[in-house]
């Protein structure tokens, strides 16, 4: 039911029940937060949000408060100014002066409040924090001395991802946020999701970056040096450039890195379409052979991690097939380095990706061959905007250069990778192929959900049916398939997981924003540009079925096992 309250002399109606944030935002009364997140129960950390309500003694924190009938409120009121105001000084009486210097200088939350609450001088002198900055992870990197202790990445790290790698500890004006035993993130069960780094307000959390080494490697002047971009990180570039999903932006990234010194641009697209056609072939070798069921999407590291850490019972339901990322490593590390005669440890390799737990994933041991990585350096979506800055390259004005063979082309499927439920059906279409005489007339994938609102779907192919689901968030997808096999399905034969909420869209290497619509937007960029694919399928791809012919084998064959098949294992972690 609605009702009206009056803020600042204006009535605004209100839906009984929901918090006095709430109300405000959709009426257009911008009240500050800090520790406050959507979909998230509030914790009064911050008290940013507070409110002068008519009849209270004290200010109210409007995001723990629910309207109230005949409620009178004052959102900017000289005593919620002043009180706010303090708030911020307090925050900066011990962060550090370093703004200048700061990679989130110009999107830092911090920075916002003091430029919007007017503060011009440091009026409180705090005690700085001693911990020291924590570079030990493959990906994330964690500097407590600018933690304004909002708890939002420990709510993230422990209500969405389940992982609680990082918490509170100690009391009062010693709380701190830290990894398990003060030790260091590289230690601790942190699946290197990245979902912290993308709710932090400050710099406190980063990516761990590889810039540097890419910058020595074009330096250098003795290297190959080869990028290769994944379809949802050109889809990125679309939405934060303003260029228009139906202009090639591979295209448009290829002249840019070109004019950074690469020598070739690939399509991650291709080795998606081999990652495709690898797991629908594994899933039909499960089912033939009554293996494991339901077969997990392993091209998500950080779920993948997050099955060997805490789900290590579950490994033998991860298809054994190396990530995009991987497969194509391997590829420039082999047969590419082959084709064009290069010594493969003079080849340097660069991934564009959505995602930092693909720096962890590069710097796996079985992604490695006679001590060469398949992958060198892992840039994500943020990095790259970073590297292209420091060469003055203005994106929009490039006319668009033909990425470079032999792996320019890919199929749709690829772009169906980038947000979740995506590579579901284009694993369902494969498998459909297959028992359809390689035909995918009558095909259909339509959305539906189970009893418990996740969402599943089944195809029919002859007289036999597959139960596809896909989930995405690590607690969702826990939760999900504890079901599943409390319950003794047999009728789910496939799930895709990615780590992040949303997929790839939403992945822990996107640009940092507030603004929840952007993973929806990336996802219907990417199925934009899946209508303008190269191929409908994977398995039209010609160029990745040379390669299998090139070895005389089929997607899933052992003959190909060494490029585009890897193993995962049990992972002791401090918890
Ligand atoms: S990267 Fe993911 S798992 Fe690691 S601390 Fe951050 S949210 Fe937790
Ligand atoms: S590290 Fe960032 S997100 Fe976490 S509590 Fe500190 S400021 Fe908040
Ligand atoms: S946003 Fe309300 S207390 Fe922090």
């Amino acid at each position: 039911m609605d009702f009206k309250i009056e803020v600042n002399n204006n009535l605004i109606s209100v839906h009984e029940g929901e918090t006095l944030l709430s109300a405000l935002w959709r009426n257009g009364f911008k009240v500050p937060t800090l520790c406050h997140m959507n979909h998230f129960s509030p914790t009064g950390a911050c008290r940013l949000c507070a409110v002068e309500v008519e009849g209270k003694r004290d200010l109210i924190t409007s995001c723990s408060y629910p309207v109230e009938k005949n409620m009178k409120v004052k959102t900017n009121s000289p005593r919620v100014i002043k009180a706010r105001k303090a708030l911020v000084e307090l925050l900066l009486s011990n962060h550090p002066d370093d703004c200048l210097y700061c990679q989130r200088n110009g999107n830092c939350e911090l920075q916002w409040l003091a430029e919007e609450m007017n503060v011009k001088e440091r009026k409180f002198f705090g005690e700085k924090n001693p911990d020291y900055p924590d570079h030990s992870s493959t990906s994330v990197f964690r500097d407590p001395g600018k933690c304004v202790l909002c708890s939002r990445c420990v709510r993230m790290c422990e209500e969405v991802q389940k992982v609680t790698a990082i918490d509170f500890i100690s009391r009062a004006n010693q709380t701190k946020v830290n990894s398990a035993f003060h030790k260091g993130l590289n230690v601790s069960s942190c699946i290197n999701c990245g979902q912290c780094i993308m709710v932090c307000p400050t710099a406190a959390l980063l990516d761990i970056s590889h810039i540097e080494k890419v910058q020595a490697a074009l330096d250098s002047g003795k290297k190959e040096v080869l990028f290769f971009i994944s379809p949802s990180t050109a889809a990125s570039v679309a939405e934060q450039v303003g260029i228009k999903s139906q202009q090639d932006i591979a295209g448009i990234i290829n002249a840019a890195l070109k004019k950074c010194g690469a020598d070739k641009v690939f399509n991650l697209g291709f080795a998606c379409d081999i990652n495709v056609l690898e797991e629908s072939a594994i899933l039909n070798d499960h089912m033939a052979k009554n293996l494991a069921m339901p077969l997990l999407s392993s091209c998500c590291p950080a779920w993948v991690q997050y099955v060997e850490e805490f789900r290590p019972e579950w490994l033998p339901f991860l298809a054994p097939s190396k990530s995009p990322q991987q497969i194509m490593g391997t590829l420039l590390k082999t047969h590419y380095s082959e084709k064009q005669k290069l010594n493969p440890a003079g080849v340097f390799s660069v991934a564009v990706m959505p995602c930092v737990g693909k720096k962890f994933e590069a710097s796996r041991e079985e992604m490695t061959r006679q001590g060469i990585s398949g992958v060198d350096a892992v840039l994500t979506v943020r990095e790259l905007f970073r590297f292209l800055r420091t060469f003055g390259i203005d994106l929009k004005s490039l006319a668009p250069l033909q990425v470079d063979e032999p792996f320019e082309k890919a199929s749709a499927a690829a772009w169906k990778m980038g947000y979740s439920g995506g590579k579901a059906e284009a694993v369902a279409l494969e498998l459909y192929k297959m028992n359809n005489k390689g035909s995918q007339d009558g095909f259909k994938f339509s959305v539906s959900k189970n009893l418990a609102g996740k969402k599943e779907t089944k195809i029919k192919s002859g007289k036999q049916q597959f139960g596809f689901a896909w989930t995405s968030g690590i607690e969702e997808a826990d939760s999900y398939l504890q079901q599943i096999i409390e319950d003794n399905r047999t009728d789910i034969h496939y799930v895709e997981v990615m780590g992040c909420p949303g997929g790839c869209a939403g992945g822990g290497g996107q640009p940092i924003s507030r603004n929840p619509e952007k993973p929806k937007n990336r996802k219907r960029l990417c199925q934009e540009m899946e209508k303008n694919a190269h191929f409908l399928s994977a398995g039209e791809n010609l160029a990745v079925m040379d390669l299998y012919m090139g070895k005389d084998a089929a997607p899933g064959s052992e003959k190909t096992g060494e490029w585009y098949h890897t193993h995962f294992r049990k992972r002791e972690v401090l918890k």
